[in-house]
């Protein structure tokens, strides 16, 4: 398996610790930054990682800002991205068994190192449903080739 992996300065050292909990797992990490603590704009990463994983470059992707959300509404943009944030262990669970979830978010000023680890492993163990969950998904595809048809 394959982790596209990105943060802006607020999720930077939960990344650094995500990446060596998911290499210790045996996991090929993509690390797309942020190398540092200097302010920078969560855009960039979150497209760079998104991108990766639509393109196939990447079975799954993680995304880190101070609260998941900039990263989230982001990542969403870019075709075929079901982007997540969670900062519990049940939604991360449901992101994947019911939405198919392939990207994660999270708020490095929200969960802690245990709990952004837990949350991710039980993310990357749980498959996706299907059944009625993939009629749905198949409605959100649409909705992305709808808006791309629209002036
Ligand atoms: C950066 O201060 C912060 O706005 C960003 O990390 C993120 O939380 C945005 O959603």
């Amino acid at each position: 398996m394959r982790i596209a992996i990105g943060a802006d300065h607020a999720g930077y050292a939960l990344k650094t610790i995500l990446i060596a909990h998911l290499q210790a797992q045996g996991i090929e990490v993509l690390d797309f930054g942020t190398h540092g603590l200097d302010a920078v704009d969560y855009p960039d990463y979150a497209r760079a990682v998104a991108e990766a994983v639509a393109r196939g470059e990447a079975d799954y992707g993680v995304l880190i800002c101070g609260t998941g959300i900039g990263m989230s509404i982001t990542a969403n943009k870019v075709p075929g991205i079901r982007a997540a944030a969670v900062s519990d262990v049940y939604t991360a669970k449901m992101s994947r068994a019911h939405n198919n979830a392939n990207i994660l978010c999270l708020g490095g000023r929200v969960v802690g190192p245990g709990l952004a680890q837990e949350i991710l492993d039980v993310w990357l163990r749980t498959p996706f449903e299907g059944g009625r969950h993939e009629r749905r998904i198949a409605k959100i595809r649409a909705l992305e080739t709808d808006c791309g048809k629209r002036p």
